[in-house]
């Protein structure tokens, strides 16, 4: 039996002095040490003969002789590959023009997002983001959201906790909360970010998605400012010719709340496959901020008023460029995303 421990050390002996210097030697000592029959393999054959009491050990010094053969072998793959590098002095032309890499490009996401942040700043609106991991407070209950309200059931959260006190958040109305909380009025921002909500996946609904959600606090903002505000972006977003509409609708921190459509930019509105043959289509969700919501921030709603908006990015893309399959955002299939280089 011991004549097998010394057979492994005469081999690791015999690694260690090897210094392989040419490819072929490198190769040579890859196959000897390291390829599909080598010597180690050999020797570990015979772990049957070991006596239980040193299997451990020869286990171990077997690891160890492999684990050095392929530190010998990268040091000197290393050596060589240094070995070759051309001094300045043989690089033939210096003046040779390099090799150019292929670039990446932006995803369509981004640069929806992009030119949504640019609009808006225009009109004085500034950034600002927040933690995709929320709590219940601000993605739920400061939202005019309790426990028990029945406005939960609206979206499909992933909870974190078995106490549901922890989500990842499912909308980013929960920013407009930590703005509320954190800055005094005049408050005028726009805040784009991802949200996860518990859907099937297909080519209308995904777990992950991104929402740009806007606010503005101040005194005496009336909905009349929100109309044209969200006219202005509709405009510059879609067209000059676009229209918009707002149908009645609810939203648990909003009141009076609204869902607005704009006028189908494909067809103008005699109606086509885009806006379902009716004209419009829906970009997202609005509303006044309710007064409730603000003192929950600890907000005067007798001094100031405001109005909030929600409108889901993926949404925006997918009418801007009709998209029909909102998986194809999440594959990054370069094919895909080298459409909107030079897009907007
Ligand atoms: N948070 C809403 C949603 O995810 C969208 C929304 C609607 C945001 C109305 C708002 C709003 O700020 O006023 O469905």
């Amino acid at each position: 039996m011991q004549e097998i421990f010394d057979k492994a050390n005469a081999v690791l002996a015999a690694i260690n002095d090897t210094k392989p210097a040419s490819a072929e030697e490198l190769e040579a000592f890859r196959i000897k040490y390291l390829g599909s029959k080598n010597v180690l393999k050999e020797i570990f054959g015979q772990i049957g003969k070991i006596s239980p009491d040193r299997k451990k050990e020869f286990g171990q010094l077997m690891n160890s002789i492999n684990a050095r053969a392929e530190e010998v072998l990268e040091i000197a793959r290393l050596k060589l590959v240094m070995a070759n590098i051309p001094s300045l002095e043989e690089v033939s032309d210096l003046t040779a023009p390099g090799y150019s890499l292929p670039l990446g490009s932006r995803h369509p996401i981004s640069i929806v997002k992009n030119k949504m942040i640019d609009i808006f700043a225009r009109i004085g609106f500034t950034v600002a983001e927040g933690p995709e991991i929320e709590d219940d407070w601000h993605n739920f209950t400061a939202l005019g959201t309790p426990q028990d309200h029945p406005a939960r059931d609206m979206q499909d959260t992933f909870f974190l906790t078995e106490d549901k006190q922890w989500m990842l958040r499912t909308q980013t109305s929960s920013v407009q909360i930590r703005m509320m909380e954190t800055q005094k009025p005049p408050l005028r921002m726009i805040m784009p970010g991802r949200v996860f909500r518990n859907e099937t996946i297909s080519a209308r609904a995904h777990c992950t998605f991104h929402q740009v959600e806007g606010l503005y606090i101040d005194e005496n903002v009336s909905f009349a400012d929100l109309k044209q505000t969200m006219f202005y972006f509709a405009q510059e977003m879609f067209g000059r010719d676009t229209q918009i509409r707002f149908r009645p609708s609810f939203f648990p921190f909003t009141e009076p709340s609204a869902e607005m459509d704009i006028s189908c930019f494909i067809c103008g509105g005699p109606g086509c496959a885009v806006c379902k043959h009716s004209g419009w289509v829906e970009i997202g969700g609005c509303g006044m901020v309710d007064p409730l919501v603000m003192e929950n921030c600890k907000l005067d709603p007798v001094k100031y008023s405001g109005f909030a908006f929600g409108m889901g990015i993926e949404r925006i893309t997918m009418l801007k460029y009709q998209i029909n399959d909102l998986r194809l955002f999440f594959e990054n299939d370069v094919r895909l995303l080298k459409q909107f280089e030079s897009a907007l």
